[in-house]
C-alpha cells in the first residue's frame, strides 16, 4: 500500500469572536501522495493559511485529525510533534521569515543545525544547495543584503534542505514581482521534482495552481476538488 505522506480527515478549525464562534474549516479531508503537489486556491480569508497551520501542527484542530508519515499529531507531545515537523517537513511563507542577521547560507542550515547534523555535512549540502538556487556567490552576504526574489529562493533552500517528505507553502511567491515569482517557481519545481518531494502549495493565483498535479479550493469552510 502506498500511504500519503501527509493526510488530514474530517478537520474542523472554529475560532470564537466575542460571543459567535466562526467555523472557518469544516470536514476537511486531504491525502498528500508521496511526489505530489496539490496546489490550494480560495479567495482571501477562506481559511487557506488556516488548514496549512494545521496540516504542519503549527496550530491545533477544534475537530479531526492531521497524520503526518504515519503518525497522528495529536497522539504526540510538543517536543515529538517538533522532532517529526524538523524531519519531515518544510516550510515556505509569503515573507520567507528567514534571519536577517545571518548569511544565506546559515539560514540554508538552520533545520539541520537544529537536527545536530554534523557541521561538516550541513556545511556541505547548504553549499550545494545555494549553488542550485543560482546564489553561490552571495554565500556569506547577509539576509538583509539580498534582493527579495533572492530571499525567496534562500527560504526554499532552507525548505528543502533535510530532505522533508512535504514541503508546505503559503503564497511562496505572493510578494515578488512576475519575473521574480516565475524564477523562484521554476526553481521550486525543478528541486521538488529531483528530490521527489510532495508539496501543498496556497496560492491565490490560479495559474500558478495550474502547474500542480491536483487543484482543491476552499469554498464555505470545505476542501472541493477545483
Ligand atoms: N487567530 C485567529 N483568531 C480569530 N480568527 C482568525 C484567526 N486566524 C484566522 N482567523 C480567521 O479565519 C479566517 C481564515 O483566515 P486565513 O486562514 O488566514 O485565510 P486565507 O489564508 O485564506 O486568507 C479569516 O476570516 C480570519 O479572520
Ligand atoms: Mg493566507
Amino acid at each position: 500500500m502506498n500511504n500519503p505522506v501527509l493526510a488530514c480527515y474530517g478537520l474542523a478549525k472554529s475560532y470564537l469572536d466575542g460571543a459567535s464562534k466562526i467555523e472557518v474549516l469544516q470536514h476537511v479531508d486531504l491525502e498528500v501522495n508521496r511526489s505530489e503537489m496539490v496546489a490550494i486556491v480560495g479567495s482571501s480569508g477562506s481559511g487557506k493559511s488556516t488548514l496549512l497551520h494545521l496540516l504542519g501542527g503549527l496550530d491545533k484542530p477544534s475537530h479531526g485529525r492531521v497524520i503526518l508519515n504515519g503518525k497522528n499529531l495529536q497522539h504526540l507531545s510538543e517536543k515529538e510533534k517538533c522532532e517529526l515537523r524538523n524531519h519531515h517537513l518544510g516550510f515556505v511563507y509569503q515573507f520567507h521569515h528567514l534571519l536577517p542577521e545571518f548569511s544565506a547560507l546559515e539560514n540554508i542550515s538552520m533545520p539541520l543545525l537544529i537536527r545536530g547534523e554534523e557541521p561538516e555535512i550541513i556545511r556541505e549540502k547548504a553549499a550545494h544547495l545555494l549553488e542550485q538556487i543560482g546564489l553561490k556567490n552571495r554565500m556569506s552576504h547577509r539576509l538583509g543584503q539580498l534582493s527579495g526574489g533572492e530571499r525567496q529562493r534562500v527560504a526554499i533552500a532552507r525548505a528543502l534542505v533535510a530532505d522533508p517528505l512535504c514541503v508546505l507553502a503559503d503564497e511562496p511567491t505572493g510578494n515578488l514581482d512576475p519575473h521574480n515569482a516565475e524564477r523562484v517557481l521554476q526553481l521550486f519545481f525543478d528541486l521538488q521534482k529531483s528530490l521527489q518531494t510532495s508539496v501543498v502549495m496556497v496560492t491565490h493565483d490560479p495559474i500558478i495552481a495550474k502547474r500542480a498535479q491536483r487543484i482543491m479550493r476552499i469554498e464555505q469552510g470545505k476542501l472541493v476538488e477545483a
